[in-house]
């Protein structure tokens, strides 16, 4: 059998119907995989759609302020991917005439496009013959194959790339490309693949020998970071619809340039006495005492990829003397016009679920 005369007639009837797939415009394809990295299609759908709207090319998303990029990206998380994607677009506006580069060698040299985003872009909108390598097309070969090679090792993505361009086809190398991660996505998934309606059910070495719950192999995770949050959800007391107290995040660390509320971080999760007695406390939040925080706090759980974040967050209202000092610090902002900022999920979770 040929595997890739195979997948190509596996795709014609069951490839999807993606957006970006019908016209073939660089720019769109760039968007849907910076958006698709990390991120399922029927999550990164949506937002491919607001952010396509907003920012229909490569000037509109270049003309935009910063603030509102990350906006349309809130929620996705990874939120570099915004951030290099906005400086990237200002580049190809100013310096290349408003076209991304033919090519996924000169496309590698855009910032946020690394070697996987290249191929894929080079491959779908300008035919280039390159392989775009991401974790579905690592399972589909892996398994069909039976490569035991570590798919995080330089070794292993080697071998996996190696692989993908023996069987790439110059008539169609984006077709072959999207297909595999189709198939990958729909039939060869990460659990519960559908082998038995798989169209490589009788070539695929995984399945004959009972390896596929096992394959790709990967090296054993480092197990994530804990860090503990505690978030001062700060307002000016005897105000009906008043304001509360934000910043922005402008340290080197997840969710940079997002908002949020004055946070401190500690080595385990502590309480409010234990808190008012860390010696961060009073530069945080200076001339905010007990009788101000109230010890009844929420906990909310966020998982990221390498991190563990737990945050606790407590109410605090204050007097007009205090909230004069902490507008030094912060700023004191309506509930309207935070919605209009950048910031965590978590953040926008607790106000949902708690304010
Ligand atoms: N995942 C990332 N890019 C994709 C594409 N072009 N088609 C399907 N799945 C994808």
């Amino acid at each position: 059998m040929d595997f890739t005369e195979t997948l190509l007639s596996w795709y014609s009837t069951h490839g999807r119907d993606l957006p970006w797939r019908a016209d073939k415009d660089p720019y769109a394809i760039w968007i849907s995989e910076v958006i698709l990295q990390q991120t399922r299609i029927d999550q990164g759908l949506p937002y491919y759609f607001r952010f396509m709207k907003a920012f229909p090319d490569v000037y509109a998303l270049a003309a935009a302020p910063g603030e509102k990029v990350l906006r349309f990206w809130q929620g996705l998380g990874y939120y570099s991917r915004a951030r290099n994607l906005h400086e990237a677009a200002k580049e190809v506006a100013g310096s290349f005439g408003g076209k991304l580069p033919g090519s996924s060698r000169e496309l590698m040299r855009i910032k946020g496009i690394g070697p996987y985003t290249a191929a894929a872009i080079a491959s779908i909108a300008f035919n280039e013959v390159v392989p775009a390598v991401d974790g579905n097309v690592m399972r589909v070969l892996a398994r069909f194959f039976s490569i035991q090679e570590k798919k995080d090792s330089a070794k292993g993505r080697k071998i996996f790339e190696n692989t993908a361009r023996e069987l790439i086809p110059s008539c169609c190398p984006g077709d072959f490309n999207q297909a595999m991660m189709d198939f990958g996505a729909l039939i060869c998934k990460p659990q519960k693949p559908l082998c038995p309606e798989c169209v490589f059910r009788g070539h695929c070495l995984a399945l004959q020998s009972g390896l596929v719950d096992q394959l790709p192999r990967k090296n054993s995770r480092k197990r994530p970071r804990m860090r503990h949050f505690h978030y001062f959800f700060i307002r000016p007391r005897g105000r009906a619809h008043g304001c509360f107290f934000v910043r922005q995040r402008k340290q080197k660390d997840i969710w940079q340039h997002m908002y949020e509320f004055p946070l401190l971080e500690a080595e385990r999760q502590l309480t409010a006495p234990e808190l008012l007695a860390d010696e961060g406390f009073v530069h945080l939040l200076p001339g905010i005492d007990a009788g101000h925080v109230n010890p009844i706090p929420v906990t909310l759980k966020h998982q990221l990829t390498h991190q563990s974040i737990h945050a606790a967050f407590f109410f605090v209202d204050v007097g007009k003397a205090v909230a004069e000092k902490l507008k030094r610090l912060y700023s004191c902002t309506a509930p309207a016009d935070f919605d209009q900022l950048a910031k965590p999920r978590l953040i926008d979770r607790f106000l949902q679920e708690y304010v």
